[in-house]
């Protein structure tokens, strides 16, 4: 049994960010459902054509689509020793559909990262991502205006303008923030604070997951 972790918290709480470094540290895929959607976005596919709209309004697309993506994604073979979960489930709908999809696979270790309303707001009106590849950028990126991951063009990204932001937040205390309830009583149930380096983030959720019997049996390197 792998290490089958879901990172929950608002817009620019560090999702991403956390995600990718746990899955590469672990060997485990990152999956992230709005890389997903952008992709399908950007390859003009049905599912694509469908979201481009509600992603650009900050709404969330229906249950029934994200959990067939979902249900196909965890069905591949990548993710028999675990895998990072990066913004699903976002409802209450998506949870238990996910419950379902993972029986039998090892429990799912929750981990909500929490961060003030002033600092995501701060951080998504500033972000820049790579037009080409969708990478955050970073700071020496930033400078230089380009991506530092394939060289592409940085830009923001269309949901990141502050009107959008403002539903995104809202949509998040509305239809995922009731997800804390559903998980808390979870024996592998953690919050962190997000409102700190992202190293110290990282060492945070390292050691939430560590806490976890689950996280302690695999031994989650550092
Ligand atoms: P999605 O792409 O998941 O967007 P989101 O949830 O709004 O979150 P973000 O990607 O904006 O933030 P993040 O938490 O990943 O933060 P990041 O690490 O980038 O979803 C987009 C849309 O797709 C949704 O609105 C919806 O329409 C649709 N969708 C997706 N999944 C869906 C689902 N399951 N159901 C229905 N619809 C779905 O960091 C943000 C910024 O902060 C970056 O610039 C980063 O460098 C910086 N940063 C990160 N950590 C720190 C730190 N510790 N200190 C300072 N800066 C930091
Ligand atoms: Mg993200």
């Amino acid at each position: 049994m792998g290490l089958n972790l879901v990172m929950i918290g608002p817009p620019g709480a560090g999702k991403g960010t956390q995600a990718e470094q746990i899955a590469r540290a672990r060997g485990i895929p990152k999956i992230s459902t709005g890389d997903i959607l952008r992709e399908a976005v950007q390859n003009d596919t049905e599912v694509g054509r469908r979201a481009q709209a509600i992603m650009s309004r900050g709404e969330l697309v229906n249950d029934d689509v994200m959990i067939g993506i979902v249900r196909e994604r965890l069905s591949r073979t990548d993710t028999a020793d675990g895998f990072v979960l990066d913004g699903f489930p976002r409802t209450v709908g998506q949870a238990s559909a996910l419950d379902e999809i993972v029986a039998g696979r090892g429990p799912l270790i929750v981990v909500e990262i929490v961060v003030p309303e002033a600092e995501l707001v701060r951080r998504l009106t500033t972000r820049m991502v790579c037009e080409a590849c969708g990478a955050n950028a970073d700071a020496e990126g930033a400078r230089t205006g380009t991506c530092q991951r394939c060289g592409a063009r940085l830009v923001q990204r269309s949901d990141d303008n502050e009107s959008v932001i403002r539903e995104r937040l809202k949509i998040y205390q509305r239809q995922t923030r009731p997800l804390v309830e559903y998980y808390q009583a979870s024996p592998t149930f953690r919050s962190v604070n997000g409102a700190q380096t992202p190293d110290r983030v990282r060492a945070a959720l390292l050691s939430a997951v560590l806490s976890t019997d689950s996280g302690a049996t695999k031994g989650v390197q550092r």
